[in-house]
């Protein structure tokens, strides 16, 4: 059969190819910038020269002026006709600084040098099998703590837990509380700081972040908040729970079907399991628009999927989509499944969960 080419289509896609090169080399710029405190010195500066603003961050000025040019042509920061005086608008400075808590959407832009790490690795699993496990990944839990630092703390108290009703008054009662991959536990230690008759336990599979966890439990005085490393594939706990959460945690177990029926097995009758994680579709045609699919389906083979892999684990990868999520937790035993989407988190859906 003829193959016809049409040119148009052809050019056109070529053109999309690179400008598709050129945004991937400025989601690692836009990561220097956030972890340098570039951004940060350059929210609310009047035009400044490159010696100006190395001096102010106290960097080296050959590599700031290089990375300016790269945010130039980047249409980031704005540069006068003698290409002298640099400048970030305010517009594009309230999702780039620190200046903005809440809304830095530079953050983000660290995940592509995080995953970026592993490609070697990653494409030796394409030819042989097998995962890249979770040592591997440099600063993938400081990313990631980061990262909910954002989504889960600077919401918890106002957003995420007025979606289970009643849960306020009970943590000031006194009840338990697991966190399930529970990370560097910065939510946990939230909790713990302010309901201080309620018990909270936080399990991860990882050295590192358990122990950047009791570290901080430690410095912020907490007596009722408990990390411990183990692998939740083959957890089983004796005690019960009124309260199990999992932010972000659930998709890349190795396997989410036994840890899902592990927390339904731990949970008290009446108790709830709030699961927040990936709100997009487990089929891709209906992902075609989705905000953060190129993204996601991006982390998802260079590190969710593979991460599970490594252990043996399903691999169910980033897009695990609304549709299976809710089909394992109705095999686990849950009868109960609501979605809940807040507006401050467009990547994820908060599920709240409960026997009956
Ligand atoms: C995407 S991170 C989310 C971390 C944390 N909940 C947060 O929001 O910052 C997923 C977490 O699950 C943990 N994890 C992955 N597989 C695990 C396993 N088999 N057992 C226990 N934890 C696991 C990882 O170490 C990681 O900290």
């Amino acid at each position: 059969m003829a193959c016809e080419i049409d040119p148009v289509k052809a050019e056109g896609f070529a053109g999309s190819l690179i400008e598709m090169i050129n945004q991937g080399a400025m989601s690692i710029m836009i990561s220097i910038g956030h972890q340098t405190g570039l951004f940060d010195v350059l929210a609310g500066l009047e035009p400044a020269t490159s010696q100006d603003i190395a001096n102010l961050s106290g960097l080296h000025e050959r590599y700031v002026r290089e990375w300016l040019n790269a945010m130039v042509v980047g249409k980031i920061i704005f540069v006068d006709d003698t290409s002298t005086y640099y400048h970030l608008p305010m517009e594009h400075a309230l999702v780039l600084s620190r200046k903005f808590p809440g809304d830095n959407i530079a953050l983000f832009a660290q995940y592509i040098p995080v995953i970026a790490g592993v490609e070697q690795q990653v494409i030796h699993c394409f030819k042989n099998g097998g995962g890249v496990p979770y040592s591997e990944y440099g600063r993938f839990h400081e990313v990631m703590a980061e990262e909910s630092g954002q989504t889960i703390i600077g919401a918890l108290f106002d957003h995420i837990l007025p979606l289970i009703p009643g849960i306020n008054q009970k943590l000031e009662k006194g009840i338990s509380v697991l966190d399930i991959g529970c990370g560097s536990g910065r939510a946990l230690n939230q909790l713990g700081e302010k309901f201080p008759n309620s018990v909270f336990l936080g399990i991860d599979l990882c050295k590192e972040p358990i122990e950047k966890a009791r570290k901080s439990a430690e410095e912020m005085g907490l007596r009722n908040v408990f990390f411990h490393q183990a692998d939740l594939t083959s957890f089983r706990l004796d005690a019960e729970f009124d309260l199990v959460t999992a932010f972000d945690a659930i998709h890349d177990q190795a396997r989410p079907d036994l840890v899902l029926k592990a927390i339904y097995n731990c949970l008290k009758d009446n108790g709830v399991f709030l699961m927040q994680d990936i709100d997009a579709s487990e089929k891709v045609y209906n992902n075609l628009d989705h905000p953060f699919g190129r993204l996601l389906y991006s982390i998802s083979t260079l590190h969710c999927t593979t991460v599970s892999l490594a252990q043996g684990g399903m691999g169910l990868g980033t897009m695990w989509g609304t549709e299976q999520a809710k089909r394992m937790l109705k095999q686990a035993g849950f009868n109960k499944v609501t979605e809940n989407r807040l507006p401050h988190d467009l990547m994820n859906c908060y599920f709240v969960v409960s026997k009956n």
